[in-house]
């Protein structure tokens, strides 16, 4: 299963474990930032969105300080709906009720463990649809 991922110099290092950890799961593709030097994360988080906005049933991880900056980025894309998570019910949440299709971490904020607990929540969890799929077909502005 291949899955879209990147991270600004906050989240470099929680990339590189998820991305070790699930190396045998996971095709990753990497989209940057490669060291954890100072960057912007909107350099990073844009293409990311712009690959999931063109194939909306991709899989996707974004990782920043707070999660903040690349959720706000990524959310300016059609079609994406980037959550922003920090434990399982909020990441489980995210799927059924939103039809998230971006897995955004706070790298300050949580510990590796509970990032990887996340990653699998979100990707083996489904969208309920029924009066979410309404609610989500309404996020879209025309
Ligand atoms: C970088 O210091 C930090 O501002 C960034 O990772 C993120 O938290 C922004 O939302």
């Amino acid at each position: 299963m291949k899955v879209f991922i990147a991270s600004d110099h906050a989240g470099f290092e929680l990339k590189e474990a998820i991305k070790q950890h699930f190396s045998s799961q996971y095709e990753w593709v990497d989209f940057g930032t490669h060291s954890s030097e100072s960057v912007d994360y909107p350099d990073f988080a844009h293409p990311l969105a712009e690959a999931v906005s063109k194939d909306p049933a991709a899989r996707a991880i974004l990782i920043c300080g707070t999660g903040n900056g690349v959720a706000m980025t990524a959310n300016k894309h059609a079609n994406v709906r980037a959550a922003l998570c920090w434990d399982r019910e909020i990441a489980a949440l995210a799927r059924q009720h939103n039809n998230a299709n971006v897995l955004v971490m706070p790298a300050r904020f949580i510990l590796p463990e509970t990032a990887f607990d996340l990653v699998e929540t979100f990707f083996s969890t489904d969208f309920e649809g029924g009066r979410h799929e309404r609610r989500v077909e309404k996020i879209n502005l025309r």
